[in-house]
């Protein structure tokens, strides 16, 4: 079962695992209106009312995780309405779930760089979500991929339209480093991950961290996605500007840019072991028509 096979993430997970052959049920909020989402090869798979929010006991989960070998979760929000808030569906539904899934292998989408002290609730919501996945009984495997690039996801659309801009309007303190990572080879990744033997492996192992080849700066990777051969000059904004202008994007539902996006571009989003290669038994290919840079 995939939830959140609808989203970006999600899709990929779905087509990567009708490719190996497996039989896949999506899970989504709306089971009636995703068809076009989704790859055509999966509209006719079977699909399941799932909402998160409502989903924090265990009792909520037992009779769809029975049904399954294995569950990929790539659910996540990037912005808080009404009952779907950060703490229900990053924390709660995981915790739930995990709990339900037992001995059954579960497969979570997480993020790099929740370690960290963070102010954002984005961010340490999907944290207290880590925790209570290693915490649970479940097979589990926490996948915290890096900034990903591909076609229909939010974030990797909105950075392939800036990096045409005449210029790149970037904070001063946006200093991290990141290596971008196709979203169709952490589509890969994730059901290999959920078809993988069943391991006594410690919890650092069970801890896969993915990226691609490079690390790059935020302006390399514009420059990296531009498709003009001219690179467009920097920007520089004032901190406490891009910090009100996170905090304006979350108010008004404007943008990927959100006051969680502003803290983590302050820290490298780099995996301290990058597992690509070994879940996708190649090394990862580079992102950005530009990417030797
Ligand atoms: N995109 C990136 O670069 C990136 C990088 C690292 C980590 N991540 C993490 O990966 C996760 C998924 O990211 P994404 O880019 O794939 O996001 P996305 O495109 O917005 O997809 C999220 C999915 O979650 C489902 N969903 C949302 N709220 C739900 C709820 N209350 N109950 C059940 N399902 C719900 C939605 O499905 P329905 O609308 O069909 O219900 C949607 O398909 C997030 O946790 C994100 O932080 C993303």
């Amino acid at each position: 079962m995939i939830l959140g096979g609808s989203g970006f993430i999600g899709r990929h997970a779905v087509a990567a695992a009708l490719a190996r052959g497996l039989d896949v049920t999506i899970g989504s909020r709306h089971p009636r209106r995703i068809d076009h989402k989704l790859p055509a090869i999966a509209r006719d798979r079977p699909r399941i009312a799932v909402h998160m929010e409502r989903m924090n006991s265990e009792e909520h989960w037992r009779d769809i995780v029975r049904k399954h070998d294995a569950v990929i979760n790539c659910v996540g929000i990037l912005r808080q309405r009404g009952r779907e808030t950060y703490e229900a569906v990053h924390h709660r539904a995981v915790a739930a779930l995990a709990r339900a899934c037992r001995e059954r292998r579960l497969v979570h989408v997480s993020a790099l760089g929740l370690e960290a002290p963070a102010r954002s609730r984005f961010l340490t919501s999907k944290r207290r979500g880590e925790v209570a996945l290693m915490d649970s009984p479940a097979d589990w495997y926490l996948v915290r991929p890096s900034l990903l690039d591909g076609h229909g996801g939010f974030g990797a659309e909105w950075l392939q339209r800036v990096a045409q801009w005449p210029v790149h309007p970037l904070p001063n303190a946006a200093r991290g480093r990141i290596a971008a990572f196709d979203v169709s080879e952490l589509g890969e990744c994730l059901c290999a991950l959920a078809t993988a033997p069943r391991t006594d492996a410690a919890a650092d192992e069970r801890i896969v961290e993915l990226g691609g080849p490079h690390s790059l700066s935020l302006l390399e990777y514009l420059r990296a996605l531009r498709r003009s051969p001219s690179p467009a000059p920097l920007l520089p904004i004032p901190d406490w500007l891009a910090r009100l202008t996170s905090h304006v994007c979350d108010v008004l539902h404007l943008t990927p840019f959100s006051f969680g996006h502003w803290e983590l571009l302050q820290r490298d989003n780099l995996p301290s072991r990058n597992r690509a290669a070994e879940w996708l038994g190649r090394e990862p290919a580079s992102v950005g028509r530009n990417s030797a840079l």
